[in-house]
C-alpha cells in the first residue's frame, strides 16, 4: 500500500494538494454538504499510546466521508499473546482498506507497513508527527496565505515535532529556526538533510541554543511538551533543561505583535508555555486542533478514493 510514515513520504506537490483538498473539505463541511465519497471503506486504528485529538479527528473524519471506522485496542487483539505485529498487519489488510497506528518506535512502524498491503498512516511514532503537520501546514496558508519568506521558530526538544519541521522546511522550502537546549538536538543525519534540502528550495534550516536569537522577527512561534510520552523518567532533568525554553509573554514580545503562537497539544501550561500566551490573541492553537480533522479528511480521502 501507499504509506504515510513521514512527512517525506510525500512529495512538495502532494503536500500543497492536500493541504488544498483539506480546505475545500473544510468549506464543504461548514456548509454542511453531505460528501461521503468513502462509503464502504474501513479504517482500522491501533493506539499503543494515549491520544485524544488523532483518535477523535480520524474517527470522526471518516465518518463525515461515509466511512467506518475500527478501534483496535493493543491488549484485546492477539498482539498481547506473542502474535507478531506484521502478521497482524497481514490480516487486517484482508478485512480494511487503510490502517493507522501510533507506536514507540518508528521501525517497529516501518515493518508494520512492510507487512501490509494497504496504506498504512503514522499517527505518531517518536521520530516522526506527518498527520500534526498536514494540519499545521493548513493553518499556516489559512493564517500567511503562503509559506513563502516564512519564518517559523521551533522551540524545544528535537523530537517527533522537529523532525517532522525539518521534513516540512525541506520539502516546502521555508525558513526554520531550531532553538534547543544543548543535548537536546535532532538526529545530524535529519538535520543536515533538512538544511541542504531546505536551502537548495529557497528556505533554511538554522539551530541554536538560544530561544530569544530565534525569536526575533518569527511569524510563528512554535513549542510541544517538554516530557513527551515514554520520557518520565526523565522528567527532572528535562525541566530544569528547559526552564529557559519557555515560551512566555517576554519571547512573543521578541519576535512581533503579529507573531502566531502554535503548539500541537496536549499543552502543559506552565511549563512549555505559560496561559497568557497560550489563551492569547496571537495563539491559534485550537485552529490546529480542528484543522487534524480537515488535514486527515484530504489525506484519507487521497488514499483510499483512488487507491493505487
Ligand atoms: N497532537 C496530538 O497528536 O494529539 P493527541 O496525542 O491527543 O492525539
Amino acid at each position: 500500500g501507499r504509506d504515510v510514515l513521514r512527512l517525506a513520504d510525500l512529495s512538495p506537490d502532494d503536500i500543497v494538494q492536500l493541504v488544498q483538498l483539506a480546505r475545500d473539505l473544510k468549506q464543504i463541511q461548514k456548509l454542511r454538504i453531505p460528501f461521503e465519497p468513502l462509503k464502504g471503506k474501513t479504517l482500522a486504528m491501533i493506539f499503543e499510546k494515549a491520544s485524544t485529538r488523532t483518535r477523535v479527528s480520524f474517527s470522526v473524519g471518516m465518518q463525515q466521508l461515509g466511512g467506518h471506522i475500527l478501534e483496535l485496542s493493543p491488549t484485546t487483539l492477539q498482539i498481547s499473546r506473542g502474535e507478531t505485529l506484521e502478521d497482524t498487519a497481514r490480516v487486517l489488510s484482508r478485512y480494511v482498506d487503510a490502517l493507522m497506528v501510533r507506536t514507540g518506535p518508528h521501525d517497529r512502524l516501518e515493518s508494520l507497513a512492510e507487512a501490509a498491503t494497504i496504506p498504512v498512516i503514522n499517527g505518531l511514532s517518536d521520530d516522526y508527527h506527518p498527520c500534526q503537520l498536514l494540519a499545521d501546514l493548513l493553518t499556516l496558508y489559512e493564517r500567511f496565505g503562503t509559506l513563502n519568506g516564512l519564518v517559523v521558530t521551533y522551540v524545544g526538544d528535537g523530537s517527533n515535532m522537529a523532525n517532522s519541521w525539518i521534513e516540512a522546511a525541506a520539502l516546502l522550502g521555508f525558513g526554520l529556526r531550531l532553538a534547543v537546549p544543548p543535548g537536546y538536538e535532532p538526529p545530524a543525519a535529519v538535520l543536515e538533510w533538512g538544511q541542504s534540502e531546505a536551502k537548495s528550495r529557497g528556505g533554511g534550516v538554522y539551530l541554536t541554543h538560544d530561544p530569544k536569537e530565534a525569536a526575533v522577527d518569527a511569524d510563528v512561534i512554535y513549542t510541544d511538551v517538554w516530557v513527551s510520552m515514554g520520557q518520565e523518567a526523565e522528567t527532572e532533568a528535562r525541566l530544569t533543561a528547559f526552564a529557559p525554553f519557555q515560551v512566555n509573554r517576554l519571547l512573543m514580545q521578541l519576535a512581533s505583535r503579529h507573531t502566531v503562537f502554535m503548539h500541537c497539544l496536549p499543552a502543559h501550561r506552565g511549563q512549555e508555555v505559560t496561559e497568557d500566551v497560550i489563551d492569547g490573541d496571537q495563539s491559534v492553537v485550537w485552529d490546529q486542533a480542528e484543522n487534524r480533522l480537515h488535514a486527515q479528511k484530504a489525506l484519507l480521502l487521497s488514499l483510499l478514493a483512488n487507491p493505487s
